[in-house]
């Protein structure tokens, strides 16, 4: 079916107090991301022509979050929160010259799949308004969508204005409303305040609409899609709902997972076939990892690319800008950061590799630290192919140790180091044979005699 091109209007202007937050509502995240962005991130299947978001005066961190994330989008001022209908209506300005279907969804509302909207659009390829409905499992502060004798939709009723039948329905209005691009400016402009709110109400639309004779209709939609976030309660209810879809996308694409409930996700995780998620692992966002890797228990994991095969953890921590080869094995109680570790390379025991080059089968041993903040700047650390970087070691940035250069064990390493050498920088070591037994015998006599 080719499908009328359509606007989508994403309104956002609502102070959201009940977040109890002094940051605007849409902000708060999901996955990572801005709510906003989940909700903008959901109409791209529409290709809509114009994206419009509208936000409050005191907005202007969600319009630069907004923009930063797509610059195509027109952010509506709407001065004062008058209402859905207001708010749209603020936003009937930047669509005068469109001709399209206009769809309004919420920006509170992060879960609304690309499948429901892409039924929602077939559904107004042949209806002059449509609206997204579902089944609420506690109706109260809905709005009902209410039908004729012979099933035809007529009305929202907004909660408050409802009568006690009109509360029995359980048929509600997610929020999501289309209207043919013909009808939408006759349709916003004729909204009043008339009702118990003394707000102009988007949901009127439908019953002008009817009482115009124009075709009106509903898809429905599960009530997880539709969750609306207005307190700190329903944000971590969208979160979980949200984990729950990526852990099941994650093991339809292959994914092993020995405990799926206690992996979290990123909005922007990418994780290939074949990879074994061991229990207790956190993927902040940017991370990539391919292939047959393995990520045992307690990892953190953020802004990293794990190659093929590479074995990570348990309990390791990697941060932004770390990128991990193919077989390359980072164990217990390491840290990672911005450091690009080659093929084979080992760091397997509480270390720390900031600012760094790792070369391919390196073996970096327990306890080395990468020194590379002097206060002021971070410097960068080289570690050839082939290493070996014995235990205990501070290898002080800006250093090179060579190809196959040996770090003797506590070494405090300064000077770059050549290939193929040794390197040591530790105090050397003093043996006095009978010393201990001299010192101890003294000692006990001395303590006897301040006894007597
Ligand atoms: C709305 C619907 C209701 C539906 C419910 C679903 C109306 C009148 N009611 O009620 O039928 O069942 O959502 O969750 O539409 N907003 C603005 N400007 C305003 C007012 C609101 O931009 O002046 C934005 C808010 O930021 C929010 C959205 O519109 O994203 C919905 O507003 P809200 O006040 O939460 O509407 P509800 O009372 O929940
Ligand atoms: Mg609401």
């Amino acid at each position: 079916m080719t499908h009328t091109p359509s606007a989508v209007i994403i309104l956002a202007a609502g102070k959201g107090t009940r977040m109890k937050s002094t940051k605007a509502k849409i902000l708060h995240e999901i996955a990572g991301r801005p709510m906003v962005l989940h909700a903008l991130d959901a109409v791209d299947c529409l290709e809509p022509q114009k994206k419009i978001v509208v936000v409050s005066p005191d907005m202007d961190e969600v319009t630069r979050v907004v923009v930063a994330k797509d610059d195509t989008v027109e952010i509506v001022i709407q001065p004062k929160t008058l209402g859905t209908g207001h708010a749209v209506q603020c936003a009937g300005e930047a669509l005068a010259d469109f001709s399209g279907n206009v769809i309004v969804l919420f920006g509170d509302t992060p879960l609304m799949t690309a499948q429901t909207l892409q039924r929602f659009n077939d559904l107004m390829q042949s209806h002059d308004v449509g609206v997204i409905g579902f089944r609420a499992g506690n109706p109260t502060g809905y709005g009902r969508l209410i039908r004729d004798g012979s099933g035809n939709i007529i009305a929202i009723r907004e909660h408050k204005d409802a009568s006690a039948d009109e509360r029995d329905i359980d048929f509600c209005n997610s929020g999501v409303v289309g209207m043919a691009g013909k009808d939408f400016p006759t349709l916003i402009e004729a909204l009043s305040n008339d009702n118990a709110n003394g707000e102009y109400y988007l949901t009127d639309v439908i019953e002008i609409a009817a009482s115009l004779g124009l075709k009106v209709g509903a898809i429905e939609c599960n009530e997880e899609e539709v969750l609306g976030v207005n307190t700190q309660a329903q944000l971590s209810t969208a979160e979980a709902i949200y984990q729950n879809r990526a852990r099941a996308r994650a093991m339809e694409n292959g994914v092993q997972m020995v405990a799926p409930a206690t992996v979290y996700f990123s909005h922007d995780t990418v994780i290939k076939s074949d990879v074994l998620i061991e229990p207790n692992v956190v993927f902040g966002p940017g991370v990539y990892v391919s292939s047959g890797a393995t990520i045992r228990a307690f990892c953190h994991i953020e802004g990293a690319l794990i190659g093929k095969n590479a074995i990570v953890g348990p309990y390791a921590r990697l941060r932004p800008g770390t990128v991990l080869s193919e077989a390359v094995k980072v164990g217990n109680f390491v840290e990672i950061k911005n450091a690009e570790i080659s093929k084979g390379a080992k760091v397997n025991h509480l270390s720390y590799v900031g600012d760094a080059k790792v070369g391919a089968a390196a073996n970096i041993g327990a306890g080395t630290i990468t020194c590379n903040y002097d206060g002021f700047n971070k410097h960068l650390t080289e570690i050839g192919e082939g290493a070996f970087i014995g235990s205990n070691s501070s290898l002080v940035a800006p250093v090179r140790i060579g190809d196959g250069a040996y770090v003797g064990s506590g070494s405090v390493i300064t000077k770059d180091v050549n290939r193929n050498a040794l390197a040591v920088g530790r105090g050397k070591q003093k043996n006095i044979d009978g010393w201990a037994e001299t010192y101890r015998s003294k000692n006990v006599k001395n303590k006897k005699v301040a006894k007597d």
